[in-house]
């Protein structure tokens, strides 16, 4: 393939080129971001660090790259067959896909017919290969000082117990479970009884508003929600029920109702007293789930059977119920983990992530577990009560192996237990990886910049530490198994050194299968714009040495601190507000947050624009989607430049908002070309 012949070709030593900018031309799906002209030193492993390496060079890698793309059925069933299976699927069909909607349905199957359960494999299997008295998780709560843990025996009895609780009230195999709770270890373990028995979860951030929960909450009509009571958030509380509440509320006026609400007491934020309460409905955790047996008998499931719904946002419209199931998804997951953190039996590690998002799920609980590894979950900020805490937090556990997004900061604390660094959510720039790198790593520890999306499941390109030299800013090569192409606008593989967006050829076992209970969708947003080809939504360079270089969403998503965020969804919040005639929203480059959302509002007429209806149009937003989706900007608009046949014209707003005022292009198709002026000149107000 073209990567192995140009990274067989190219030479280790450091080099520095500069690199010309290719344009790719976009018709319909808005420029490319492209990478800054990127100083391309390149970052050689120790020789101690390969040698102790699972991969340990190149030429290995390639070796096992090539199998794993030239036979991939028997590559995949060998990596399956270290798992438990209660009865293996058919060795003649290990997968079946079609990716091409010209032809027929699109879908994605791996293992069919092979019947196992990942709670099982994460757990049981663990146990009974002497693993039992290993932590599986270090619990650090938002407070200094408070902590706790489990071991592997533990969390099986408590992942039991509630999954007998949960068998008990009736929740069946395939039912929907909606887990509404924040970092404690009862997250993880909710997950897991939920996958004991076959059903689904699907996890909402603890971040999102009444609004949001109910939309999930709608969309796949769960038996019972699982929350807690209230959570401290740095020194703040949120009363967590009371979004529940209102939830359920809103749901029910939708003729969604659901029967039961379960509720953890997390006294550390708020003792059980002062929650409102609805008799027959709404449960305690403390008061049933430690009566029930600690041994639950697993529900085998196929290796299709659904394991999770969880949402996410898109271009457009309402957020997207990504479904992953059981088989593929469990071997993904285990490996990915395993090879690109390198990992071995004696690391600690630790994932920043929330497991509100797809980083939680797959890598601080369903890989690392599979892996029989320790890890740290940990409640709270990591700003809170210092910028020192992630360190703090990394020197008492000892941690090895820490996983984070690019946003986060620094030094003090030795941190010289650290192996493995890796990073997620966003393009880390070549300044903030050699920060990174020098600084939180003291220029010893592999970075592993994974690029990967909730629909990917686990991790498609990504660094194997050790194994070949980095370049800042680049997520290197691609995993096993995955096959990227960059295509231009009319969907032509380009080869070699090049830009454009990015697609994959082919399946793999972490892929999604659909968007719950609206197929039609995923085959519109993924497979269509670019037939044949999963299409990611990004923008991405492959340098003459074959490097990936991610740079950023071509789609209508924000990335905001590692969350993704659609503007459509933030755009339909703000024109909500009954003051608002018309939103637009982009994206700007943030210093710390990678990405920071600003709003074009117009205003409904004779509204004047003022310091509190900005505050309330913020509101709103915080309101509908959370905190975390407020915009940092609001830019009164007279107008939006609109062509003429009235679509907004996105290209212009990005560029008056990250100012870029010299670059505006060609504005003589808007229907009103002097709205442009008038915005600029409102830019400051
Ligand atoms: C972005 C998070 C550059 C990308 C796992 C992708 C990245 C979106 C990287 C998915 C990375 C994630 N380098 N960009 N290492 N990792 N992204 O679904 O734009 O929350 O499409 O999954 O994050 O976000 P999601």
């Amino acid at each position: 393939s073209s990567i192995s012949n140009s990274i067989a070709n190219s030479s280790y030593s450091v080099n520095t080129r500069t690199r010309t900018r290719k344009m790719v031309k976009a018709v319909s799906l808005g420029d490319p971001l492209l990478a800054e002209d990127q100083d391309e030193a390149v970052v050689v492993p120790s020789d101690h660090l390969s040698q102790q390496a699972l991969v340990p060079s190149l030429r290995d890698y390639l070796e096992m790259y090539k199998a794993s793309i030239q036979d991939p059925g028997r590559f995949w069933s060998e990596i399956a067959s270290q798992f438990h299976w209660e009865r293996k699927w058919d060795p003649d069909h290990v997968f079946s896909h079609n990716l091409d909607v010209t032809k027929s349905q699109v879908h994605i199957q791996w293992f069919k017919g092979g019947i196992t359960n990942i709670s099982y494999n994460c757990l049981d299997r663990i146990v009974e290969s002497g693993g039992g008295d290993k932590i599986a998780l270090f619990w650090e709560a938002n407070d200094p000082g408070s902590d706790a843990s489990l071991t592997y025996k533990q969390l099986l009895s408590r992942v039991c117990q509630l999954s007998n609780y949960l068998k008990d009230i009736g929740v069946k195999k395939g039912d929907a479970v909606v887990v509404y709770l924040p970092m404690l270890m009862e997250l993880p373990i909710t997950m897991l009884a939920c996958a004991r028995i076959g059903a689904v979860h699907s996890v909402v951030f603890a971040g999102f508003s009444a609004e949001s929960l109910a939309q999930r909450i709608i969309d796949c009509k769960p038996k019972l929600v699982i929350t807690c009571n209230a959570v401290k958030r740095g020194s703040k509380i949120i009363h967590l029920k009371d979004i529940v509440d209102a939830a359920l509320l809103l749901s029910a006026q939708t003729n969604v109702s659901v029967d039961r609400c379960l509720v953890f007491e997390n006294e550390a934020a708020m003792k059980r007293e002062p929650t409102k309460w609805q008799e027959g409905r709404d449960i305690w955790w403390q008061d049933v789930i430690p009566e029930y047996p600690t041994h639950c008998e697993v529900e085998w499931v196929d290796a299709e059977d659904p394991l999770f719904l969880l949402y996410t946002s898109g271009s457009t419209g309402k957020p997207k119920g990504v479904l992953h199931t059981t088989g593929g998804y469990m071997v993904y997951t285990a490996i990915t983990f395993k090879y690109a953190f390198d990992y071995k039996p004696t690391d600690i590690y630790w994932c920043t992530a929330d497991c509100g998002w797809i980083t939680g799920h797959s890598y601080v609980t369903y890989g690392p577990l599979l892996n029989g590894a320790s890890v740290v979950v940990f409640e709270g900020s990591p700003n809170y009560p210092d910028s020192g805490r992630c360190w703090d937090i990394v020197d008492k556990y000892k941690v090895t192996i820490f996983y984070t997004a690019p946003t986060l900061y620094v030094t003090r604390y030795s941190r010289k237990s650290l192996r493995i660094l890796g990073s997620v959510g966003e393009p880390i720039n070549p300044s903030a990886w050699r920060w990174f790198y020098n600084v939180v790593g003291d220029s010893r520890c592999p970075i592993s910049d994974t690029w990967w999306q909730t629909e990917t499941g686990g991790f498609m390109i990504t660094p194997l530490p050790g194994a070949w030299p980095q370049k800042p800013g680049s997520a290197t090569f691609p995993f096993f198994g995955v096959q990227p192409v960059i295509v231009d606008e009319k969907g032509v593989e380009i080869e070699g050194e090049c830009s454009g967006y990015l697609c994959v050829k082919s399946s793999w076992p972490g892929a999604f299968r659909t968007l719950y209970g609206d197929h039609e969708r995923y085959e519109t947003t993924y497979f269509k714009p670019f037939p044949g080809y999963y299409f990611t939504g990004d923008g991405c360079r492959r340098d003459k040495d074959g490097y990936y270089w991610l740079t950023g969403r071509v789609d209508d998503v924000i990335n905001v601190s590692g969350h993704r965020i659609g503007t459509a969804e933030v755009e339909s919040a703000l024109v909500s507000h009954p003051q608002c005639a018309e939103a637009a929203v982009v994206g700007v480059e943030h210093e710390v947050k990678g990405q920071a959302i600003y709003a074009f509002v117009t205003l409904v007429e004779g509204v004047p624009y003022t310091e509190d209806l900005r505050k309330s149009l913020i509101l709103t937003v915080r309101k509908q989607i959370g905190a975390f989706a407020a915009p940092d900007k609001i830019h009164w608009a007279p107008g939006l430049p609109k062509t003429r046949s009235g679509k907004i014209m996105r290209r212009i707003l990005r560029k008056i908002a990250s100012r870029q005022l010299n670059e505006l292009g060609d504005t003589s198709t808007l229907a009103e070309p002097n709205i442009v002026d008038q915005l600029i000149a409102l830019a400051d107000c």
